[in-house]
């Protein structure tokens, strides 16, 4: 039940390509609010682990090249069902992992929790949008989204073109790749709406920091 009287809480997101400094400034936005006193709580999607689609999308990211290569087959890989699960049907995936926590998300929202959330809906529709599969557009790509609740504010981490990957540290997980990683940024600039803030996501964690959290 809603706390009576409190006010709502804002849902607060970060959007960006791999290596932006989401999480980071996500978690130090969030540690800022709680010291000045408002309940804030960091939240991430894919949410690998409380929900039921986390782990089919937690083996996708983290199946081979190879199996990158099959996918669309709707194969399987050393048993791990998620790794080759088609574009179409991850994406679905995704999308259903963040239907999966949108109760819990309003219900915290209403009881005046401040939800900084790293990543959401525009990165489901980036990244498969940026992979050019015939008949899943940007519009196909948002459908299964339409109806989840709404960011009050998208901070984007703003970043020139190669500057995420010149910071090294792509894990070797799937997309984590300079050349699509281009592409994902080509659809952000395609699919911001009116809640889209440009970050300066240039300079040290502190300096970013300052900029994220006026
Ligand atoms: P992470 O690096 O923030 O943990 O996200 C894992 C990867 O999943 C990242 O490359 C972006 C991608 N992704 C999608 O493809 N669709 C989605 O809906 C989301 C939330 C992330
Ligand atoms: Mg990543």
């Amino acid at each position: 039940a809603a706390t009576a009287g409190a006010p709502r809480g804002a849902f607060i997101l970060f959007e960006g390509v791999d290596r932006s400094g989401k999480s980071t400034q996500a978690a130090k936005l969030v540690e800022a609010l709680n010291a000045q006193g408002t309940r804030a709580e960091l939240w991430r999607f894919p949410d690998r682990k409380g929900t039921v689609t986390g782990k089919a999308i937690d083996e996708y990211l983290s199946a081979t090249a190879a199996a990158v290569s099959s996918s669309g087959t709707g194969g399987t890989e050393g048993g791990k069902s998620g790794a080759g699960l088609s574009d179409q049907a991850i994406h679905m995936m995704f999308s259903a992992n963040r239907w999966e926590k949108s109760r819990a998300l309003l219900e915290a929202l209403q009881q005046g929790v401040t939800l900084v959330v790293d990543r959401y809906a525009y990165s489901g529709v980036a990244y498969t949008a940026a992979k050019r599969v015939p008949g899943c557009g940007v519009a196909w790509c948002k459908a299964p989204d339409t109806g989840l609740p709404a960011p009050d504010v998208t901070l984007w981490m703003a970043l020139p073109p190669g500057a995420a990957a010149a910071r090294g540290g792509f894990g070797g997980e799937r997309y984590e790749e300079a050349g699509f990683q281009e592409q994902v940024r080509g659809v952000f600039a395609e699919v911001r709406d009116s809640s889209f803030v440009d970050v300066d996501a240039s300079g040290s964690v502190e300096e970013v920091h300052q900029r994220a959290s006026c």
